[in-house]
C-alpha cells in the first residue's frame, strides 16, 4: 500500500517539474556554489534533482520511507545527477550537528510525527547562520483556493478529483495553524524566525 502510494505521488508530482525547478532556481539565487544543501522528506526527490542538475552543491536527502528512498535514487541515476538520498527520521537525523548551509523541507512537515523534535533536529544540523525553509499547507486554506490551485498543477481530470479529496479530508485536517507553529518554534534555538502567508501555505524561514 505505502508503495502503490509513493508511486502515484512520485508520477503525480512529476507532472509540476516546472514547480521545482523554479524553486530551485530561486534556492540557488541564494546560496554560494559549494554550499551544502539537506533536503528533509524529499519523497521522489524532484527539487534535489533540479537543484543538483543547476550543479555545484553538495546535496542530501532525508526520508522516512524506503520506498520513496528507493525511487528518488533511481530516478536520480537515470537523470545522471548527484543527490545522497539516505532513509532516516527527520525527529532523529543521521546527521552530526552544524553540517549544512541550508535545508527545505516541502508539504513535509504536518506528516512528523514529532514536530517539535524535528524542528529542534534541524537547528542542530545546520551551521550556525544556516537558514532552513519550511513551505506547508496552512491549516486555514479555504476550499476555493486549495481547488484553485490543485487546477493549476495539471492534473488530469480523476487525478485532480481525488488529489482535491486528499486535501479536503487528509491533508488539510493534519496542517497546523500560524499560531501552532509559532509554540513548536518558541521550543527551538533558532535565532531567527519569520512565518510568511504564501497562498494555500506558510513559507517559514529559519535562521540558526
Ligand atoms: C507529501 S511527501 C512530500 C515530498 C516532497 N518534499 C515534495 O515536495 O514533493 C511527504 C514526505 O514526508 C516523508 N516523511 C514523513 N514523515 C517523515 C519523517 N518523520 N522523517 C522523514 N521523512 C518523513 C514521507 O515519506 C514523504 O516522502
Amino acid at each position: 500500500m505505502e508503495g502503490m502510494v509513493a508511486k502515484w505521488y512520485a508520477t503525480n508530482t512529476g507532472k509540476a517539474l516546472g514547480e521545482f525547478s523554479k524553486l530551485a532556481r530561486r534556492i540557488a539565487g541564494e546560496l554560494p556554489p559549494g554550499s551544502s544543501i539537506l533536503e528533509v522528506a524529499p519523497g521522489p526527490g524532484y527539487f534535489c534533482m533540479q537543484l543538483a542538475k543547476i550543479g555545484g552543491y553538495a546535496i542530501t536527502g532525508l526520508d522516512i520511507s524506503h520506498t520513496f528512498v528507493e525511487i528518488a535514487r533511481h530516478k536520480a541515476a537515470e537523470a545522471g545527477v548527484a543527490v545522497d538520498f539516505r532513509q532516516g527520521n527527520a525527529s532523529s537525523m543521521p546527521f552530526a550537528e552544524d553540517m549544512f548551509d541550508f535545508l527545505l523541507c516541502r508539504a513535509a512537515f504536518k506528516n512528523f510525527g514529532q514536530p517539535v523534535r524535528a524542528l529542534q533536529e534541524m537547528c542542530r544540523v545546520l551551521k550556525p547562520g544556516g537558514r532552513g525553509l519550511i513551505i506547508d499547507l496552512k491549516r486555514d486554506a479555504s476550499m476555493e483556493s486549495i481547488n484553485r490551485e490543485v487546477d493549476g498543477m495539471g492534473l488530469d481530470g480523476l487525478n485532480r478529483i481525488f488529489t482535491k479529496l486528499t486535501f479536503r479530508f487528509f491533508l488539510i485536517k493534519t496542517a497546523y495553524t500560524r499560531r501552532q507553529f509559532e509554540y513548536m518554534l518558541a521550543q527551538t534555538k533558532f535565532s531567527r524566525v519569520d512565518i510568511r502567508e504564501e497562498g494555500i501555505g506558510f513559507e517559514i524561514s529559519v535562521t540558526k
